[in-house]
């Protein structure tokens, strides 16, 4: 565990507090991670580093499995998992028995999907710019079983939050079974009012599934507060855990309303709560265990200091865009509706060639998107990333952009 120690010590004795102003104690922050210093690595709302305390725990235990496969060796994992199970519950304001350890959003999201009944007839309420594991997902299965999909377009920017409560609400009809929205899109970074949007849903007695892939370790959620049904996010995301581990949450009560897509040697009727939807065969432990060390990384800095610190970085990142000539910003410039995702176009060159130059010269590793509404560039900075890397950015933009 030295290098777990280790980190925890620099990060207890470092300068300053985790006020999003405190540059020093974010620095030091960054040197927990190791990311390579030639890249410019803004690319947090598709894959985040790992921290090196989190890799160091992972390893340590990788080695410790494959040093010994015995059941007798790996009993020990249950309870890691159960402790893992606990600080997700912590971290999300939540029960450890409405957490479930998925692959990832995508497979928790496919989980309700799947999983609850629904009728010919049944209306599903999602948005346009849902990701295809909350969008596709459900096509497929209007396909098999003849409910509807109805995908309300989301605003490039919203105006207002109104105008997104007032999006989905227009949508209701008695046939509304499910609304499927996401809590921030990856598109251009929307921020849904999701306790508003519960609400809606709890007047039409309808399912709510959130799809937390850009809230999960990024804000400071609290599902009982919001409400939903159901959450899914996934660790290699804000997080910064390991690849291939994921939490669904499903609300105590509504547990026994979704049926297991997988079911086999593990399952049983006494499985507890949210447990009964991960039973997906030999599952990889150690990997567990850094998605506990992923958790205690956040925890150890504090949510709502890592939230505060990744929405200074964006907003940073939004008003260098928006004050410079020759780019269109397509996230709202109001704090209120967005968060970690910015997405922006430039005027004078196409998307595909800015993203290859800006890696090409700067090492800057952002995403695009080609086409379509939410066509443009987009940086998403997190807690490994300074002020000055997101200036740096910002140069390189303009650069370009002239
Ligand atoms: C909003 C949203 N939902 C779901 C996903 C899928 O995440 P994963 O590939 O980890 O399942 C993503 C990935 O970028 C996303 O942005």
């Amino acid at each position: 565990m030295a290098g777990w120690a280790a980190m925890v010590q620099a990060i207890q004795a470092a300068p300053g507090s985790a006020s999003p102003a405190h540059e020093d104690y974010w620095k030091l922050v960054k040197r927990q991670f190791p990311l390579d210093d030639s890249v410019l690595y803004l690319n947090a709302a598709n894959v985040c580093p790992a921290s090196r305390g989190v890799l160091d725990r992972h390893l340590e235990y990788l080695r410790d499995f494959q040093s010994n496969p015995s059941f007798q060796n790996r009993l020990k994992y249950e309870p890691l998992a159960e402790r893992a199970r606990a600080k997700a519950g912590s971290l999300l304001g939540v029960e450890a028995d409405e957490i479930a350890f998925v692959r990832n959003t995508s497979e928790g999201a496919c989980t309700i999907v799947k999983g609850i009944d629904l009728k010919a007839g049944d209306e599903v309420i999602l948005t346009t710019h849902n990701h295809p594991s909350n969008l596709d997902s459900w096509k497929i299965r209007a396909r098999r079983d003849g409910i509807v999909v109805k995908a309300v377009p989301t605003p490039i920017p919203p105006k207002s939050k109104q105008e997104l409560i007032d999006s989905i609400a227009q949508a209701v009809t008695p046939k509304t079974r499910v609304i499927s929205v996401t809590h921030v899109t990856s598109t251009t970074g929307v921020e849904y009012p999701a306790k508003e949007i519960v609400e809606i849903a709890r007047k039409a007695n309808a399912w709510m599934h959130l799809d937390g892939a850009q809230t999960l370790g990024a804000l400071d959620v609290n599902l009982r507060e919001i409400g939903c049904d159901s959450y899914a996010g996934s660790a290699h995301k804000w997080p910064m855990g390991p690849l291939e581990a994921g939490v669904l949450y499903v609300k105590r009560d509504r547990i026994p309303q979704v049926w297991p897509s997988i079911v086999t040697a593990g399952w049983s009727d006494s499985l507890v709560g949210a447990r009964k939807l991960e039973v997906f065969g030999q599952r990889d432990n150690p990997r567990l265990v850094a998605l506990e060390a992923a958790f205690d990384f956040l925890m150890l800095i504090g949510m709502p200091n890592v939230e505060a610190r990744m929405r200074a970085l964006a907003q940073r990142a939004i008003q260098g865009l928006a004050e410079m000539g020759g780019v269109k910003v397509k996230t709202s410039l109001d704090p209120k509706l967005a968060a970690g995702v910015v997405k922006f176009e430039l005027n004078k060159m196409a998307v595909k060639p800015a993203y290859d130059l800006l890696y090409s010269r700067h090492k800057m590793a952002i995403a695009s998107t080609p086409t379509g509404d939410a066509s443009g560039l987009r940086i998403s900075p997190h807690i490994y990333n300074t002020m000055e890397e997101v200036d740096r950015a910002i140069a390189a933009v303009k650069e370009i952009a002239g």
